[in-house]
């Protein structure tokens, strides 16, 4: 076997401010049915879910893989759409990586959102994130996108590859330690998830 057989094609791009990836390998929809329990406020939940139906759309990843393994990287856009359930605002499930010590980065394209990043010790930060403004998530960091303005939250990502997604630990822990909620003055702020338990051990 000759090393060019080995070797993947590059990735050519184009990379939308809308998250269109032109030369991507694949991507889903997250629709809202299957963010039951996620938010807080299960009658506005439900009454969201009314509104929309179980099919809405919640958010958007596109992505380009090219390579299985470690060293390597999964390109991508998240896109995620306006709104809120009760007095939080539109989130992305979240999780930590499952060899939690993968990293990520985070660029935002277009839209106005919060990077809401927590350790399973008790540690919790909340990034703005505006067009031309990233978060370097290091290992060790659930992390999750929430959509604070009123158009698409849309951020290109990379991470490793063999990174993986650990989302049951979330739900376990009753949710995140903080929520992302209107300050009903037009902004948002956090404050203390009522239900979070705190986190178990990462699985690895
Ligand atoms: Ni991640």
């Amino acid at each position: 076997m000759t090393l060019q057989q080995t070797v993947p094609e590059p990735g050519a791009l184009t990379i939308g401010t809308d998250g269109a990836i032109g030369g991507g390998t694949g991507g889903y929809d997250k629709r809202l049915g299957e963010l039951r329990g996620v938010y807080i406020d299960d009658g506005a939940f439900e009454a969201a879910v009314a509104q929309q139906g179980e099919d809405g759309l919640a958010y958007r990843v596109e992505e380009h893989r090219n390579v299985e393994g470690p060293g390597a990287l999964i390109v991508g856009t998240s896109t995620l759409l306006p709104g809120r359930v009760g007095e939080e605002f539109a989130l992305t499930r979240g999780h930590l990586h499952a060899k939690s010590d993968r990293a990520e980065l985070y660029y935002c394209l277009s839209g106005r959102g919060v990077m809401l990043l927590e350790t399973i010790s008790g540690q919790s930060r909340a990034i703005p994130m505006s067009p031309g403004e990233a978060v370097h998530v290091p290992g060790h960091w659930v992390h999750r996108s929430v959509n604070v303005g009123e158009e698409p939250f849309v951020s290109l990502f990379c991470y490793p590859a063999d990174a993986g997604q650990d989302y049951a630990l979330i739900a376990e822990a009753g949710g995140m330690a903080q929520l992302v909620v209107t300050d009903g003055d037009g902004g948002w702020t956090t404050r203390p998830n009522p239900r979070h338990v705190g986190y178990r051990s990462a699985t690895s």
